[in-house]
């Protein structure tokens, strides 16, 4: 009998992967806890979340109870003209642990939908209110999504180099590093100073698809402090942040200045089902109330707040907030700083940054980019020790599940120094 791997390997197309180079996937089979399982029974630790996404472990009981419980009570209904308890409930519980004074919940399917509904809502809520205004401002080396909207709001890259011509115009400000804070707040205040810029979308703290690129807090106060002065939207995208990531519930917890839109995605399900949330002030919200047709909002998918999905975000939220993977989180960051201590100075090692139970290694490398010949290699040297951990070109990273144990972790820390110590 043929494995999965070679049946999929004549029908399958995957996501960001070079089908010429890479024409083989590995099967899974089961993930229990911070493993996953192939089909040939060899375990991974999932060292980076399944694409950030999985909170509480692989295959959790109480998700599976609860999504299971309402898939037999009702699965699904349209949600324009109905709604449904767990929709509801979990906007209830949801909206007062976000940043800033969000009042209102949409509803979609992943990351990119969530930031397409932020970036339409922004510009038609200018439009509504009689001062129209298009421009969006966002941060060199952004990653946002992949439809259309989210690429153009993303930095120009080799991910949408084949699209460069139809994304719409945006304004990106220098990334914050460490010597050019200071231009790159100038760069905002100059766009904000035209008066046409109706958002500022920011990935709060750590730019992720760029290759865990890390920034002070202090840094998203200031840009958020001048979006205000100026009166400009802020789109605060927590897809990747959100959800206990960054040490807070959410990064932008971190800073006094509220957004009006906050993204989600990922974490929302614990990782187990796709959801996207976009989350609004009252005044985003009151901008759309109109006798007049037109100016309301015209979005909306098929699966918008699917309630067997609702019910699996209520059950990673009650996980979420117990004590004890409040404890795994401060956990996972305490082992990361110590780690980080003792491989920062490693001769391999070009910068070690931590963000909560984000941990970045930059590898040393002279081609430093997404498609870094140290990549393919760095990739397989982990999977042949059983562990998924994807590099972003020359950029290591350990984004666990809460639910990785200390043992876990100092296999993934070993392995880590394994490489630098001899494949390198
Ligand atoms: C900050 C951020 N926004 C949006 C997205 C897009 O999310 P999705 O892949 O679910 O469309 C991502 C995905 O990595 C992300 O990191």
């Amino acid at each position: 009998m043929q494995t999965i791997s070679a049946r999929d390997s004549k029908v399958m197309w995957h996501p960001y992967t070079p089908m010429k180079a890479w024409p083989e996937a590995v099967a899974i089979v089961r993930g229990k806890g911070s493993y996953l399982i192939d089909e040939h029974g060899k375990q991974y630790i999932d060292a980076v979340s399944s694409w950030w996404v999985n909170l509480h472990g692989h295959g959790h009981p109480y998700i599976a109870e609860k999504v299971a419980e309402q898939m037999q009570t009702m699965e699904h209904c349209m949600f324009a003209g109905f709604t449904h308890e767990p929709a509801v409930t979990l906007a209830e519980r949801l909206l007062p642990l976000l940043p800033g004074d969000m009042r209102r919940i949409f509803y979609s399917d992943n990351g990119s939908t969530a930031v397409e509904v932020a970036i339409k809502m922004s510009l038609q809520y200018w439009r509504n209110t009689g001062t129209p205004k298009t421009r969006i401002v966002a941060i060199e080396g952004a990653y946002h999504g992949d439809t259309f909207g989210a690429m153009s709001v993303s930095a120009r890259s080799i991910f949408t180099e084949a699209f460069a011509d139809l994304l719409f115009d945006v304004t990106f400000i220098p990334f914050p590093g460490t010597d050019n804070v200071q231009e790159s707040t100038d760069a905002l205040k100059e766009v904000l100073a035209t008066g046409d810029v109706a958002a500022f979308i920011a990935e709060p703290l750590v730019q992720g698809s760029a290759g865990m690129r890390m920034y002070a807090p202090e840094v998203l106060e200031t840009y958020f402090a001048l979006c205000r002065e100026y009166n400009a939207l802020i789109i605060d995208d927590e897809v990747m942040t959100g959800f206990g990531r960054t040490g807070t519930l959410f990064a932008g917890e971190q800073i006094t200045t509220g957004p009006d839109i906050v993204c989600l995605s990922k974490g929302l399900t614990g990782g187990s089902m796709p959801m996207g949330i976009t989350a609004t002030t009252q005044a985003i919200f009151d901008a759309f109330l109109d006798d007049d047709k037109s100016r309301m909002l015209y979005h909306g998918h098929s699966f918008t707040a699917n309630a067997t999905t609702c019910a699996a975000c209520l059950a990673s939220l009650d996980l979420l907030l117990t004590e004890t993977c409040t404890a795994s989180r401060q956990l996972i960051a305490a082992s990361h700083s110590k780690f980080a201590e003792r491989i920062a100075a490693h001769k391999h090692v070009a910068d070690v940054r931590q963000t909560g139970t984000i941990l970045a290694i930059e590898l040393k490398d002279d081609t430093a980019s997404y498609h870094s010949g140290l990549r393919d290699k760095v990739y397989r040297f982990f999977l042949q020790r059983g562990i998924i951990m994807r590099p972003l070109g020359n950029i290591i990273y350990i984004l666990p599940p809460y639910s990785i144990t200390e043992g876990e972790l100092n296999y993934l820390y070993e392995a880590i120094l394994a490489l630098v110590d001899t494949e390198l």
